[in-house]
């Protein structure tokens, strides 16, 4: 199908914000082990920034006595897309956090919050301003980006519904199971293979976030500092079907799920037909056969605590 459609009012995942109690152990981690390089820091919140990518962070912690996933945060192209964006959540009677503004955040910018319909915050921006970023070389295992997030959901067809109608992401791939039903929507909204997911869950919460390393030996690298320094390894390394990438899924000091990957398709969205992949097939879960099987206690490992909702973060 030729893409006469419109161009899409979101361009790309921009960031994912936590709120954890353990603020220094989560800094630690996220430095030493994650290789993310801290840019800035007013006491209890400090933002995090890849290497390799121009946005001016990929991750921000806040202290609170409460865990939680504050929001995940969508480029839009300007600020038309923002305006239309938000006149399409008050016609499709989304509840906004606000009318959209000036961002009081690093990096500025114009953007709108709302509550997805699972209650979760959802930032979609534009005018940020960019980092200086560098290359990473040959052999350096630290994130150039950030490449997705996925999120659990009780009710992931309406989910899928609403972002697909409203902020204009496409189906890539299901992954399916005869016993559960739809268990995985990968969703894009460039040509990377997917830049948010939902995933069936038994209450809304995080299920990952992803940061795409340099290449193959970067990836391993990465993976085997977090093993050395002793962090939880909850699946990998090995290889995906569904959007060809690797995966090493470990958890971070507050049992959130984060991932190193490399090598996510890049889609001819003209020809592109979303395929559906039945999980039951280890082939699907692991082409490499690294992983250890996919069990029901690796996907409980992902489910996270049931997260804050309706609620927006003070910042
Ligand atoms: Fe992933």
């Amino acid at each position: 199908m030729a893409d006469a459609q419109p161009a899409p009012l979101v361009t790309h995942l921009r960031h994912v914000a936590l709120a954890v109690p353990d603020l220094a152990a989560q800094r630690r981690f996220l430095r030493e082990v994650w290789g993310l390089t801290e840019v800035a820091d007013d006491g209890d919140l400090v933002f995090f920034a890849a290497e390799g990518s121009p946005e001016r962070y990929v991750m921000r912690v806040r202290r609170d006595a409460a865990k939680r996933m504050d929001l995940v945060a969508f480029g839009a192209p300007d600020r038309a897309a923002v305006d239309a964006l938000t006149e399409r959540l008050i016609a499709a009677n989304i509840p906004l956090v606000g009318e959209p503004a000036t961002l009081r955040t690093l990096g500025g910018g114009y953007g709108v919050r709302f509550f997805d319909p699972d209650g979760r915050v959802v930032e979609v921006s534009c005018d940020v301003v960019d980092r200086t970023h560098r290359r990473i070389e040959e052999r350096e295992g630290i994130p150039v980006r950030i490449s997705h997030c996925v999120v659990n959901s009780p009710d992931p067809a309406r989910l899928r519904t609403f972002y697909e109608t409203v902020l204009d992401f496409r189906l890539s791939d299901t992954l399916w199971s005869e016993r559960m039903g739809d268990l995985m929507y990968f969703l894009r909204c460039n040509p990377q293979h997917h830049s948010f997911a939902i995933a069936r869950g038994p209450h809304p919460s995080l299920h990952h976030v992803s940061f795409e390393m340099r290449g193959l030996d970067e990836y391993l690298r990465g993976t085997g500092r977090a093993l050395r320094a002793g962090t939880p390894l909850c699946w990998g390394p090995g290889r995906h079907l569904a959007g060809d990438n690797t995966f090493s899924y470990f958890h971070d000091p507050h049992g959130n799920t984060v991932e190193f990957t490399t090598a996510l398709a890049i889609l001819d969205q003209d020809h592109w037909h979303p395929r559906v992949h039945d999980a039951e097939n280890p082939e699907i879960q692991d082409q490499w056969g690294t992983a250890d099987p996919f069990t029901e206690l690796i996907a409980k490992g992902q489910f996270n605590d049931p997260d804050v909702l309706f609620t927006p973060p003070p910042i």
